[in-house]
């Protein structure tokens, strides 16, 4: 596999930069937390009429005892402030929520949610349809330091016959993780009848990327 390593992009932060050109209005974010990344997507996209933050904001999906009791989505709602009117709460779920949004309604869309290979492979074959062609589908952690978190097979596999392309966060310093992208053109050619099996085997030759280097100034 090849992944396009794009060099001049070091955070996340310059990701959106790249893509604020994009006239994106309605955008959406799965796995939200304290809300510091769509803090960041907002203020570096300024185009954005709406981002939606889907995430139970509950602790359902964390071991982490202490956001059962509220403070999650009081803490992500302090982070967003002042850009409160661009956002909407949407306190499910990702397998819950995508029902509710029309095919082709989405000018960008970024998964940080589920992170083990079930979790993502769904994220990606559900909401994959809710963008539009030609629109940026995007995704955290394609590079981790925990054993436990497998973005990067899952996104080979999917989308193998595509441009797959991340940021320049360091994976040998394992300080930050790169955000992965592709632009969405047509429909997924993947068979999702692995979603059946919760144990999915993910083909060896995915776990293996070769970097090609890249710079770009747009997307
Ligand atoms: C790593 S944090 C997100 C951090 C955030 N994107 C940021 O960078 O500021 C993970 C969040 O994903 C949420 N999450 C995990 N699985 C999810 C799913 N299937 N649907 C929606 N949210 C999910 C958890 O509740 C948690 O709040």
């Amino acid at each position: 596999m090849i992944v396009k390593r794009v060099t001049n992009l070091k955070y996340r932060t310059d990701f959106y930069d790249i893509i604020s050109h994009r006239d994106v209005r309605i955008a959406l974010e799965i796995g939200v937390e304290f809300g510091y990344n769509a803090r960041d997507i907002l203020a570096h996209i300024p185009s954005i009429e709406m981002l939606h933050l889907v995430d139970p904001f509950d602790g359902s999906l964390t071991k982490k005892q202490w956001w059962k009791d509220g403070r999650i989505l009081n803490k992500c709602k302090e982070t967003i402030g002042e850009c409160a009117d661009r956002v909407s709460y949407v306190q499910k779920k990702s397998w819950e929520a995508y029902p509710d949004f029309e095919d082709s309604s989405l000018d960008f869309i970024h998964i940080d949610g589920a992170h083990h290979h079930h979790g993502v492979i769904q994220d990606i074959l559900d909401w994959w349809p809710k963008v539009k062609e030609g629109c940026v589908f995007s995704g955290h952690d394609y590079y981790s330091k925990s054993k436990k978190r497998n973005v990067l097979p899952v996104v080979n596999w999917i989308f193998k016959d595509r441009e797959i392309f991340c940021t320049n966060e360091s994976r040998r310093e394992l300080v930050n993780s790169p955000t992965w992208w592709v632009i969405k053109e047509g429909d997924l050619d993947f068979d999702d009848s692995v979603l059946k099996n919760s144990r999915i085997l993910i083909p060896e030759e995915f776990y293996y990327v070769e970097e090609e280097y890249v710079e770009i100034d747009k997307f």
